[in-house]
């Protein structure tokens, strides 16, 4: 089980140590449960800090494909690693509906993670109107298709997948657990025809879009739900510790 927190665009430097200290305690008891949690830029190096000597990891939120150079606002994966950054996010909905990342894009950058020892967590999900068109295996199955591009099969066994239904991001609607672990196991599906089926079964699939300390335990429950990427309850230490808490339940 790996619960993950995105915190998005949240927090400043003092709040995300504040923060920070919280989640180091509260994954005290994580047992084995991984704990990960993605703060801003301005606020990785700090909270690399405060989780220094705790088993908690710490990711990016999205990197610039390019090692460095004239990419001005850009952050590339040498400084994620620089700072202590084990995973990185890439191909978030919130990346390719409000930035422009396409698909390619998404490929390019989880190649540069691998090519740096980051972890990816690719995210992949379907809009409403997809949804409703009935098109969402179609839209997950060609994001992942096009994400792992030339992605070597020796380089995937600790990639990361993120399935979050873009209709169940920050809007308090999520994926009912039936939906949930439909879309999981297509995922891992798809994965094992791509990757073989040891790697493939191998492969962390995360539930993410409004999972809340009411909700994971139906989602977590679910075979192929593997942890969660938690936006607005991993805000909170005390929320995001309690979905921690029910992850234990489920570790073997
Ligand atoms: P919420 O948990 O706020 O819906 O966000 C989910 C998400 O986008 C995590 O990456």
């Amino acid at each position: 089980m790996l619960i993950a927190g995105n915190w998005k665009m949240n927090t400043d430097l003092s709040k995300a140590r504040t923060l920070a200290a919280g989640v180091r305690k509260a994954a005290e008891s994580a047992g084995e449960v991984e704990v990960l949690v993605c703060p801003p830029f301005i606020s990785l190096d700090a909270v690399c800090q405060v989780m220094r000597g705790s088993a908690v990891q710490v990711g990016g939120q999205t990197l610039y494909p390019e090692d460095s150079g004239a990419f001005t606002g850009e952050v590339s994966a040498p400084m994620l690693r620089s700072v202590g950054c084990s995973h990185v996010i890439v191909g978030h909905s919130e990346r390719r509906q409000l930035f422009g990342e396409t698909d390619e894009d998404v490929n390019t950058r989880l190649l540069q993670a691998r090519l740096h020892d980051l972890v990816p967590i690719l995210c992949v999900g379907e809009t409403l109107q997809q949804r409703k068109a009935g098109n969402q295996r179609t839209v997950v199955e060609e994001q992942l298709t096009a994400a792992l591009a030339n992605v070597d099969i020796a380089e995937a066994d600790d990639l990361v997948v993120a399935y979050e239904p873009v209709w169940a991001i920050g809007t308090g609607e999520t994926a009912s657990p039936e939906q949930a672990q439909a879309m999981h196991a297509f995922i891992r599906s798809r994965l094992t025809d791509r990757l073989g089926q040891s790697v493939g079964a191998g492969v962390a699939i995360l539930y993410g879009g409004s999972m809340k300390p009411h909700n994971a335990d139906e989602l977590l429950s679910q075979d192929d739900v593997d942890g969660g990427l938690i936006g607005g309850a991993s805000l909170k230490a005390s929320d995001f510790g309690a979905i921690i808490n029910v992850a234990t339940g489920y570790t073997a």
